[in-house]
């Protein structure tokens, strides 16, 4: 197919692009709450070792597949093995990505709402009680879920739909600085409040007889999670990094930003928490609940600074959220783009209606759905753990598989030097050529079978 194919302008636009997909819910409301739950510090180095050990190798992998054949997980696959049945297993990451987007874009939507609701000064001081209750009540209604869900699939679309250079690329370099600086504003508000050093302890203090096989199983799967691996969508990133960029370098900028950004959410939302005397608890419930409620409640010395806090709050969600959901719409679109042929705008729209339909299934599933059950799981759930707990890890599972036994050494040595331009990357070559074969395959092999039995 003869198409047209974007470059991203530089080194900073494709780690900003990679960065805020990354960057999203994941990193604001499932890192901190797990850094605490599992023994705080500790639990970061063990984050850190399995984001260098496993999700750097499978990062790289989906970066030289992406990177060498400039094409998407489908084409790409079908490209480097041809005649062979890997390129299903690039059809089957796009269709993790679909299924992420549709219940993403739900709690997207939520956060749509939120940010309406601090704009109306709904989380004033006055109202505090009602505030976590609105919650539940939001979120269990038939139609104003779905249109914010339907608000904010339709913006990813928008930004898809200009394409590459002029949608993602230009979103991605003015929303990532601008994500930096809103969530230090907001870790300084935070860690001003009194009581503010407990959840800083929370955080910070670590507790090693907390680390047990379960947290290791969890600094992995949030690991992956946080950087959107084993579903296609930095691999599709990658197919658009000119030949002459550092495929390590990249790699390595987008882990550290979205490593920084996770701590820095951290200590943005901990110390409030703590401050407020209440419970962290996991999930969703941080976010819309808990901290609506603090909002409103430290209103009461501060009511014009924690509404401006609360608007800062939600637009930050929203925009980090953007940034990832244009990042998986993007992946199925290369796809439908690259090997069906369609126009760039017929692809969105097919997309968007086919994850606009699962989408609003999963927001019914808080409300008059709440009874249709797979497996004992919502909607919702079934499709939130379809993808963490399975595909996300077979599929990186299969990326580090490819590259390591499948495509050719020599192949794979030149992506990672970029054609020899970078010795430096050789002399690390055959260390990360040895983690890309064996150890992640190995190690993330048995989580992924562990998984599967229990
Ligand atoms: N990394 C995103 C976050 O932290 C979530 C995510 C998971 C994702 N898988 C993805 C994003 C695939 C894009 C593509 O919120």
């Amino acid at each position: 197919m003869d198409h047209k194919r974007d470059i991203f302008s530089s080194r900073r636009a494709a780690i900003f692009a990679m960065a805020g997909s990354a960057i999203g819910l994941g990193n604001i409301w499932r890192f901190p709450y797990m850094v605490g739950e599992h023994g705080g510090a500790a639990f970061i180095l063990v984050y850190l070792f399995a984001t260098v050990f496993l999700s750097l190798p499978i990062f790289l992998s989906e970066s030289i597949i992406g990177r060498r054949t400039h094409l998407g997980p489908y084409g790409a696959m079908a490209k480097l093995a041809p005649g062979t049945p890997w390129k299903h297993v690039g059809l089957l990451t796009i269709c993790s990505a679909m299924i992420i987007i549709s219940f993403y874009s739900v709690v997207g939507g939520w956060s749509v709402d939120y940010l309406f609701k601090a704009i109306r000064l709904e989380f004033l001081p006055e109202r505090s009680e009602q505030v976590s209750s609105m919650f539940g009540s939001m979120i269990s209604n038939t139609w104003l879920p779905i249109l914010c869900h339907t608000a904010f699939l339709g913006l990813t679309a928008v930004i898809v739909v200009l394409g590459v250079r002029k949608g993602i690329e230009r979103f991605s370099k003015i929303s990532m600085p601008v994500l930096f600086v809103l969530i230090v504003a907001i870790m300084c508000y935070s860690l001003s409040l009194p009581g503010a050093g407990e959840g800083v302890a929370y955080l910070v203090k670590p507790d090693f007889s907390r680390l047990d096989a379960s947290a290791v199983a969890s600094a992995m799967g949030q690991s992956f999670f946080s950087l959107s691996l084993g579903v296609g969508t930095i691999l599709t990133y990658s197919s658009h990094i000119r030949k002459s960029e550092n495929l390590i370098t990249s790699g390595l900028g987008t882990s550290l930003f979205d490593l920084l950004f996770a701590i820095l959410a951290g200590f943005a939302v901990m110390p409030a928490v703590f401050a407020a005397g209440i419970e962290p608890g996991a999930g969703p419930g941080l976010i819309f609940e808990t901290l609506p409620y603090i909002f409103s409640s430290m209103g009461v010395q501060m009511p014009v600074l924690s509404s401006v806090i609360a608007i800062l709050f939600f637009l930050t969600i929203l925009i980090a959220a953007l940034t990832s959901s244009i990042s998986m719409l993007e992946t199925g679109v290369t796809y439908l783009v690259e090997e069906k042929g369609l126009r760039r705008r017929t692809a969105v729209i097919i997309l968007f209606g086919f994850t606009w339909a699962l989408g609003c299934l999963c927001s019914l599933s808080f409300g008059p759905l709440s009874g249709v059950k797979l497996f004992g799981k919502t909607i919702f759930e079934f499709c939130d753990s379809l993808t963490s707990d399975f595909l996300m890890t077979l599929g990186g599972l299969l990326f580090t598989l490819f590259v390591g036994w499948k495509m050719f050494r020599a192949d794979v040595r030149d992506e990672l030097t970029s054609g020899g331009l970078y010795p430096a990357n050789a002399k690390i070559f055959k260390f990360t050529y040895f983690l890309i074969r064996y150890v992640a395959p190995v190690v993330i092999g048995v989580v992924f079978v562990t998984n599967l039995l229990m």
